[in-house]
């Protein structure tokens, strides 16, 4: 289906002119109901910002600070997923869902432009979690091998190597990396001082999901893959927040999820294999078609029997809608908004803790900071509770407070979760 016949089956389908229509972000949006382009000579101001806020379907009021979590997708995005379910549901006739293989391969071709890979290297799952455990369970592995990761992976990036370690024998090694890191160099000496003559495989996040540190992912992979150590990359909280191309960065193997910083359909997954790994990575899933998925690069890392079509169908918009912005200019964004809160806290709070650097180029969209003294797990309560920031109360060897802004928030939005945690934290 051509892009254009898409468009129209999608506005048939939904009625979709008539529900954007009455959508709040109605007035800002083009014809389609997509959000016009920044000027690319020009960082966009503010006011460009209030207009990519209206195209999200966000309660009135509520500052939103929790991307690290779960994104909300845009009209155009929620459009797509309604349009596709209901066509399903209308007929869901083997004829009528014919037409879905093809979207899924427009949607395996957007995220592959977004990362910068080839199609035949993506796999959609449905979402970091099984993409990690994929690779988790499928690398080659003997008694006898060593698997290094940082100690600030998610656990299906940690646990999920423990377990498997527990059948095969080999040994899982922790590394953990200066608190605040300000320099990237402290980062790569830590982890590669781990790596010895018998590691395998070098497991860790872009960014962290505990502690908002960006993870300088080139360097590690290009001394991994000089000793012939295979590189997990996990980027849940880097795919859609950071301008990032997986053959520059060099990783065999890369994760995400579309429902973050993607702000795209719910469930849906991002498995990475660079093309010379697949087929030493065995799959989990066998099912129907085996046989063809063989012959189909990554593909044979989703032979996952019946999907939700409509959310596979809708990562391309999803991934549209992103471009649309543009990643460099989303990543800019996300750097200012965290920037704007860590210097906002600083000045409000002085004895505020951040366990996220303060360098630009060692953070994304993720900060998390502590106020000595005061009941994180109450603060993060009261916030929503009493002034409607929703953002993330973190426990553990990192516990604090996380905010995870995007690019539906606004200056006024930082202001307004500056004055909240001041009232609330003070
Ligand atoms: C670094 C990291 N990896 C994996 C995940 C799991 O993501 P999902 O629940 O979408 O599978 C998360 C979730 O926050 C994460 O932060």
């Amino acid at each position: 289906m051509s892009s254009q016949n898409r468009r129209t089956f999608l506005g048939n389908a939904l009625g979709a002119g008539a529900f954007l229509a009455s959508t709040p972000g109605s007035a800002v949006l083009d014809s389609r109901g997509w959000m016009p382009p920044p000027r690319t000579s020009q960082v966009p101001d503010e006011a460009y910002w209030e207009r990519v806020k209206l195209s999200f379907p966000l309660t009135s009021g509520l500052v939103l600070m929790n991307a690290a979590n779960l994104c909300p997708s845009p009209f155009v995005v929620q459009d797509a997923v309604f349009a596709w379910t209901r066509d399903v549901d209308a007929d869901p006739s083997f004829q009528n869902r014919g037409k879905y293989a093809q979207l899924k391969e427009g949607s395996r071709e957007a995220v592959a432009r977004h990362i910068g890979a080839d199609p035949d290297e993506i796999a959609l799952t449905r979402n970091t979690s099984e993409s990690n455990n994929t690779v988790v369970s499928g690398v080659p592995l003997q008694r006898g091998d060593e698997v290094v990761l940082w100690d600030q992976n998610h656990p299906t990036n940690a646990t999920s190597w423990d377990e498997r370690a527990k059948v095969d024998g080999f040994t899982v090694k922790r590394v953990s990396t200066p608190a605040a890191p300000e320099s990237p160099g402290l980062l790569v000496d830590a982890m590669v001082g781990a790596l010895t003559s018998r590691t395998k495989v070098l497991a860790f996040s872009h960014v962290s999901n505990a502690t908002g540190v960006r993870m300088p992912a080139a360097e590690l992979c290009e001394v991994a893959r000089s000793r012939g150590i295979m590189t997990l990359l996990d980027g849940a909280q880097t795919c859609g927040a950071l301008h990032m191309r997986v053959h520059e960065i060099g990783c065999d193997f890369y994760t995400a999820s579309t429902h973050k910083w993607l702000t795209g359909p719910k469930e849906g997954g991002v498995l990475y294999v660079r093309s010379e790994m697949i087929e030493r990575l065995r799959a989990s899933d066998v099912g129907v078609g085996w046989a063809g998925a063989l012959e189909g690069g990554a593909r044979k890392f989703e032979n996952l029997g019946q999907r939700d079509d409509a959310c596979v169908a809708a990562i391309q918009t999803a991934v549209e809608f992103h471009a649309r912005i543009g990643s460099l200019v989303v990543e800019q964004r996300l750097l200012e908004l965290t920037g704007a809160l860590q210097q906002g806290l600083r000045e409000r709070i002085p004895s505020v803790e951040f366990h996220t650097p303060s360098t630009p180029a060692m953070s994304s969209g993720v900060l998390v900071f502590r106020v000595p003294g005061t009941d994180s797990g109450a603060a993060y309560r009261a916030l929503y509770d009493e002034y409607r920031v929703a953002g993330a109360g973190r426990g553990g060897a990192f516990s604090g407070i996380r905010l995870s802004p995007h690019i539906y928030n606004t200056l006024a939005d930082v202001e307004r979760a500056l004055d909240a945690i001041q009232a609330v934290m003070t």
